[in-house]
């Protein structure tokens, strides 16, 4: 019942054209020993390599930070290196990273996703609230008129426990349900504003179906694979990996942006198998529409579904910092200095 699930190789790997890229020379930061690496735009690469031999330095430290220094205008300092050209041909930078996306019960998926702004304005529109004369800021539970006094909306309070960590509890006023009385009159097809961010979000595409603006945003939560998750869930109770799924998920639904150069740091670290073809799907689909993206990985079916491998070793710490190879996965496996393409081997041997 184990491991016959598996990830099959695209049909089709994207070219890589070598008038599109990012070029780095002189890549020195930690263990890299001066590397030159031509990172291309417009496919999907992934940089491998043993832990240790260098992929977070070049790519994190040394590229990441210097196209957020140079597009964001960020205050930082990239690792070291000599020149990067190319920059101009992005016009944004997007880190999907596993960090927690807020870290009181505030911000959830439907705040996140922005898709509670929608669903606040179908509800201020409903007969009852106009009647009340609710305007949409009635049903944010940050704003006073609307939510409970007792927690501020929070449905939670923090009880300081002194000597111990504090604890969030349930808000004894309002059972957890953010808003006051008034607020919970209003209705769309039966359930309250309270109800739906209790709602899971497959239940919720359901229920707003006839709203193409809210339903475009929850469809997009359930193809990242998020359809079980409450529209409400706390983001301070989300893993890593829930949260770096609904960044994607925000990002796909903003959409309305140039070319972007989108950077994951080994994203499928505690993904399921099935989570892994679901993160490559979305991956996929934004190279489709024109983006870039670049992952460091060491998950086998994320790295043999790459157009670009670029592959760092030969081992970790002192002995890594070089390049090994550049190119397909499937060159890749031809390579005898590989460890990634060792593992590659198996996957291009009967399809050569
Ligand atoms: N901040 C740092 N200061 C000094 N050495 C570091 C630092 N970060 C990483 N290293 C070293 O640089 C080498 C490459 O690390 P890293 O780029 O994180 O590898 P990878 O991401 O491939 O696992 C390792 O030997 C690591 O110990
Ligand atoms: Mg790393
Ligand atoms: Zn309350």
């Amino acid at each position: 019942m184990r491991g016959e699930k598996s990830i099959p190789l695209p049909k089709k790997y994207r070219p890589f054209n070598p008038e599109y890229l990012i070029s780095v020379t002189g890549a020195a930061a930690n263990n890299l020993k001066k590397l030159d690496v031509n990172f291309p735009l417009g496919i999907f690469t992934v940089v491998t390599g043993v832990s240790g031999s260098g992929k977070s330095s070049l790519v994190v430290d040394v590229l990441q930070r210097a196209l957020e220094k140079e597009i964001n205008g960020k205050l930082i300092k990239p690792g070291t290196h000599k020149k990067i050209s190319g920059i101009a041909q992005l016009e944004s930078i997007m880190v999907i990273n596993q960090e927690a996306i807020g870290r009181t019960p505030r911000s959830n998926p439907a705040t996140y996703a922005k898709v509670l702004e929608p669903i606040r304005n179908l509800f201020s529109s409903m007969p009852e609230a106009k009647q009340r004369g609710f305007s949409k800021r009635r049903f944010s539970f940050n704003a006073k008129e609307g939510r409970c006094p007792v927690c501020d909306g929070q449905g939670f309070q923090l009880i300081e426990m002194h000597f111990l960590s504090d604890v969030w509890v349930k808000c004894d006023q309002c059972k957890g349900k953010r808003y006051n009385r008034e607020t919970l009159a209003v209705k769309y097809k039966g359930h309250t504003i309270a109800d739906v961010l209790e709602m899971e979000i497959s239940k919720a595409v359901e229920v707003f179906v006839a709203q193409p603006r809210i339903k475009r945003i929850l469809k997009t939560l359930e193809d990242v694979g998020l359809g079980y998750m409450k529209l409400g869930q706390a983001g301070n109770t989300l893993s890593g990996g829930e949260a770096q799924r609904l960044k994607l998920a925000a990002e796909l639904a903003r959409r309305a942006h140039g070319p972007t150069l989108y950077i994951l740091d080994e994203p499928t670290t505690g993904l399921h198998i099935d989570d892994v073809a679901r993160l490559l799907k979305i991956l996929h689909s934004l190279v489709d529409e024109g983006h870039s993206v670049l992952v460091v990985e060491h998950n086998i079916d994320l790295i043999k579904c790459a157009d670009h491998v670029i592959d760092l070793g030969p081992e970790g710490g002192d002995k890594g910092g070089r390049l090994v190879f550049e190119g397909t996965p499937k060159n890749c496996s031809k390579n005898k200095l590989s460890y990634t393409g060792k593992f590659l081997e198996a996957f291009f041997y009967s399809n050569p």
